[in-house]
């Protein structure tokens, strides 16, 4: 691959470390065993597997410069997958002449059941490591090998962030929004009794952390009649625009009907225009407008919103 820039030359250590770990990673996943997880296979044929079930139809010619392998063992490998039945080949579209291998349902299934062994032994690997640790582990491979949306995780908040969660709604509605004061006071009761009555798992507080920072919050809590009211939704400045607003609340509709529930509810404020436009993409619609509630400032309205799930 031609370089356009000079690569930046590592930490000392962490060329050691990396190789450490990917020893350390490929004795706990089991990648040595010439039958890869019971799979009847060696790695590297369960790795082409793998690249045929993530892709929509792949010439072996492509499979093999993509892993960097040799033709001839790419194409005895999908031979084999071939004659189990995980894998058939079909005519490329664009080019009569070429044939894509393309995964059957019955490979499929062997994909997600190795995918499950694997989690399970890595989950059982990790498990026994100290959480903080793999907590920034994942946050720097997120930073240096994910996607760029991939770089904000979304979890359940540690220790701390409830805290964190209150003052930044302080700061933000009063300091830069110029709510009244009232309003903080508002949010700390609130959240006290949302955490007063927390009822897992049906409710949830999730927080999005880019680099192990807090980059914004949303909650969720379960009412009567199947509804489920979505609260304190906040991204940082500069997370925002970038779609991280959208993925919290999405993942509080898909947690939501994961639960059963039949609508959210939410109370927002007519000043708050982004929110509003963000939750009317998402199919909300406003149900109710109150004005002169003391905690907002003169001439906002308090709003209330619904989504039918
Ligand atoms: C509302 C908020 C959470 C959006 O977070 P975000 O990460 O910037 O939002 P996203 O990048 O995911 O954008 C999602 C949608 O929000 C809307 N939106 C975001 N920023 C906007 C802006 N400045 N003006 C108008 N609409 C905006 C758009 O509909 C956008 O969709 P689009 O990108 O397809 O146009 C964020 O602005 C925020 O924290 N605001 C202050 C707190 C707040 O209002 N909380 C809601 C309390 S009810």
């Amino acid at each position: 691959m031609p370089r356009s820039r000079i690569a930046p030359t590592p930490r000392r250590d962490a060329i050691p470390l990396v190789r450490a770990f990917s020893r350390d990673l490929a004795r706990a996943g089991g990648l040595l065993s010439p039958h890869f997880l019971s799979s009847g296979m060696p790695l590297g044929e369960a790795r082409c597997l793998y690249e045929l079930g993530h892709a929509d139809g792949l010439e072996i010619s492509t499979l093999a410069r993509y892993l960097e392998l040799d033709l001839g063992y790419v194409s005895r490998a999908v031979s084999r997958l071939a004659a189990r039945r995980l894998v058939t080949k079909r005519v490329a579209p664009g080019d009569a002449r070429a044939r894509s291998v393309v995964v059957t349902d019955q490979g499929r299934r062997l994909i997600a059941a190795l995918d499950r062994q694997m989690d399970r032994r890595l989950g059982a690997w990790l498990a026994a490591k100290p959480r903080p640790e793999i907590d920034r582990l994942a946050d720097g491979l997120a930073a240096a090998f994910g996607s760029r949306d991939a770089r904000i995780a979304i979890r359940s908040p540690r220790p701390g962030a409830i805290g964190h969660i209150i003052a930044r709604h302080g700061e933000f509605y009063v300091a830069e929004r110029g709510y009244p004061a009232l309003f903080e006071h508002v949010v700390v009761q609130a959240f006290s009794d949302f955490v007063t009555g927390f009822s897992p798992p049906r409710d949830r507080i999730f927080v999005a952390e880019r680099g192990g920072a807090f980059a914004g919050s949303v909650a969720v809590k379960g009412r009567a009649s199947a509804t489920a009211q979505l609260r304190f939704l906040l991204v940082e400045p500069d997370a925002r625009g970038r779609g991280l607003g959208r993925r919290l609340v999405q993942r509080v509709i898909d947690h939501a009907r994961r639960s059963g529930e039949r609508r959210i509810v939410l109370d927002t404020a007519s000043d708050l225009d982004a929110a509003r436009a963000l939750y009317a993409s998402l199919g909300f619609c406003r149900t109710a407008s109150v004005s002169g509630e003391p905690y907002l400032p003169r001439g906002v309205a308090s709003e209330h919103w619904e989504l039918a799930l």
